[in-house]
């Protein structure tokens, strides 16, 4: 069975992208999913003269675990238009480590605001960067209106269509 590793680039507490990503590991029945939770992580901020020799320990937990795992999903909140300090963080620690970290693995990616805009100004830019970490973007998925398309753990209407037919591409490219 291939193993993905799901999780979501916040470290709020009541992170509705956390809650998208276990809504989405709950669809993908015919696959080992360990959804890894972010929320409480204290990482310092990358700085050049930390590097190399205090990587967190957070950081080579996440290399081992990204090595163990066929592909990934991510699922990142949007702030002021962009990526969130905590996920950039995560990113260019990184980079440092393994410059190619996802291996040319699949990787789906997914964001989700109270907003209308769903979070996509920074989805794009995410679907952009990654690959530069040696992501195989297959999918993405954005959700807007949190409060009104999330109810009782799940997403109503058709947005739960949209999810199911954008996962459909992340699927055929982790069966490789
Ligand atoms: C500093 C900050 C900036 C934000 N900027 C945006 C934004 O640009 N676009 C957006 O849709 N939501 C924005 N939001 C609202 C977030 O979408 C909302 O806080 C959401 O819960 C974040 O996802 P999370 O709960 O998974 O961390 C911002 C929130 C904060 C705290």
């Amino acid at each position: 069975m291939k193993k993905i590793l799901a999780f979501a680039g916040s470290n709020h507490a009541q992170s509705i992208n956390h809650q998208l990503v276990k809504f989405t590991a709950s669809l993908l029945t015919d696959y080992e999913v360990m959804v890894l939770d972010t929320r409480r992580w204290q990482i310092p901020m990358y700085s050049i003269d930390l590097d190399p020799d205090q990587t967190p320990d957070k950081i080579s937990e996440l290399i081992k675990l990204i090595k163990d795992h066929d592909g990934f999903i991510l699922s990142s909140p949007e702030h002021n238009g962009g990526t969130p300090a905590f996920l950039k963080n995560i990113i260019d620690w990184l980079s440092r480590r393994e410059q190619k970290v996802f291996d040319n693995k699949p990787l789906f990616l997914m964001s989700t605001s109270p907003g209308k805009g769903g979070g996509a100004n920074n989805l794009k830019f995410l679907i952009h960067s990654l690959p530069y970490q040696g992501a195989n973007v297959a999918g993405s998925y954005s959700l807007p209106s949190w409060n009104e398309n999330f109810k009782d753990g799940g997403i109503i209407g058709t947005k739960l269509g949209e999810l199911n037919e954008s996962l459909d591409e992340f699927k055929a490219a982790i069966k490789g």
